[in-house]
């Protein structure tokens, strides 16, 4: 009752029943598991029972009791007359000396026919209500923790007959029954949570391990993106400077391509005023001084495509491919190492097939891959002393493009080292690099082409490439 100093009032007191329900559920909400809101249908039935209850053993109380966290509350209370206890009314649990702290504790029925008798329970906060009658009994959870107790009390002397005893049971195990349909649906209802949880956690993983894989992957593809790049520079870079060096070895022979027909111009200049003036035959000879100047323009074309030639072969390089003839390339370069050839006592074969498809690729390129070939044979050829040094060019058609061999009769390449002389800085020349062959084979490579040497059956190693 109000008067009461052990039960503290809800602020509930006296609400609305809706409110006092959803008081109840927030609180049993908090507990959470096992310890679940009780549905208002159930709440419903444990309200009639307690009527019932407390009609029937006729008493001013019939409760249904409910401990959450460290409180007991008054969770159902019969709507009888003179009945002090209200829903929400609660007590600090353990420690109470209420009676149904001893039923929850002990876990058993307890009857108290009047405490005012009984030296135990003279005292309790319930006698003060002037509850002096208990009978109650003890409601589990089916896990076995408690849910509180159902129970009845008077304010006069009552002894409860075994039929009611057996009454308050059949009340006991209806609620129970109801707890036990909570419990499995909460746990149902758990376990169904726990299950999306675990799908959405590792659904989230997989998600994220997704995504950083492909953030991985993107940023490798771009660094492979860039090495790439930065690696055909470097071997652009590296082609051209090479070029130069070869070039540079090359000047002798090259001054000697470029002043050969420069001194022809200088020799047919002096015939030609030697015509005109007719030193020879006391008048001038148009028709010879016409045939020298002819030879003057042929040979001052031939050392002007000597510098055209020596000027692409420095640029660097577009990389642009285009339709070309490959027999064409392979004279433009002769036209810079012939005289080197000539010079070593190499004699030069060359043939071209004169149906080949044309090719796309890079003149530049090509040449120079043609000239590293060339310059290594002449290499390889100058050692040889007991033999004529041959060298021989040849141009075919092959599988809808065009293969190239380079072949000479010059020391050859032992088995084991076949593949190692592509490989970056081999070089068996002092004064040699090591460079060509694996700058050749990449150029090759990047023109879809192989580059590839074999052993000739005499003396001698043929170089050979494709290209479409
Ligand atoms: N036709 C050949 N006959 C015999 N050996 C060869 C022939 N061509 C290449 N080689 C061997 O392969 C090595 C590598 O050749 P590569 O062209 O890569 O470099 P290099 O000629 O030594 O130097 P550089 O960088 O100036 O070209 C040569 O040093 C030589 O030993
Ligand atoms: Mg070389």
């Amino acid at each position: 009752m109000a008067e009461s100093k052990q039960f503290s009032c809800n602020p509930l007191y006296g609400a609305p029943v809706k409110e006092i329900s959803s008081w109840r559920n927030e609180a049993s909400l908090s507990q959470g598991g096992p310890e679940a809101a009780i549905p208002e249908p159930i709440l419903e039935k444990w309200q009639k029972i307690v009527n019932l209850m407390a009609e029937m053993l006729d008493v001013p109380s019939g409760l249904i009791m409910r401990i959450l966290g460290e409180n007991i509350y008054v969770f159902v209370s019969s709507s009888t007359a003179g009945n002090p206890y209200h829903p929400g009314e609660s007590e600090h649990f353990l420690g109470s000396g209420l009676y149904c702290e001893t039923v929850v504790t002990e876990n058993r029925e307890l009857l108290v026919p009047n405490a005012l008798f009984d030296e135990a329970w003279r005292n309790n906060p319930d006698v003060r209500l002037n509850m002096i009658s208990y009978l109650g009994y003890p409601i589990r959870w089916p896990d076995g923790k408690p849910f509180g107790t159902i129970c009845v009390l008077d304010c006069k002397t009552n002894s409860y007959s075994e039929k009611y005893k057996r009454l308050m049971t059949q009340f006991r195990d209806v609620v129970e029954i109801h707890l036990e349909i909570i419990y499995t649906e909460s746990k149902r209802r758990e376990e169904l949570e726990r299950l999306v949880e675990e799908r959405t956690a590792s659904l989230q993983v997989a998600v994220a391990q997704q995504a950083e894989a492909n953030d991985r992957m993107l940023s490798e593809i771009s660094q492979r993106k860039r090495t790439e790049e930065f690696l055909r520079r470097t071997q652009d870079d590296l082609a051209r400077i090479s070029r130069i060096t070869t070039i540079g070895e090359l000047a002798a022979t090259i001054a000697h391509e470029v002043n050969q027909p420069l001194s022809g111009v200088l020799t047919n200049g002096n015939a030609c005023l030697r015509w005109m003036a007719g030193v020879e035959s006391n008048s001038p000879n148009l028709e010879e001084a016409r045939q020298a100047v002819e030879r003057m323009i042929r040979d001052g074309k031939r050392a002007g495509d000597v510098i055209v030639r020596l000027r692409n072969f420095f640029k660097a390089n577009g990389g642009e491919k285009k339709s070309l003839d490959i027999n064409e390339v392979v004279e433009g370069i002769l036209t810079l190492v012939g005289h080197e050839l000539e010079r070593n006592h190499v004699l030069l074969r060359i043939d071209l097939c004169d149906r080949l498809p044309s090719v796309q690729g890079d003149s530049i390129q090509l040449q120079q891959v043609l000239l590293n070939l060339i310059l290594n044979a002449a290499d390889a050829l100058a050692e040889v002393v007991d033999r004529p040094r041959e060298l021989t060019i040849v141009s075919r058609a092959e599988s809808g493009g065009v293969r190239v061999e380079v072949k000479d009769n010059g020391v050859g390449i032992e088995n084991e080292k076949m593949e190692s002389i592509f490989q970056p800085f081999y070089t068996t020349k002092a004064s040699g690099m090591g460079l060509g062959l694996s700058i050749s084979r990449s150029i090759i490579k990047n023109h879809g082409g192989q580059l590839r040497v074999q052993p000739n059956d005499g003396p001698g190693a043929t170089f050979s490439f494709t290209l479409s």
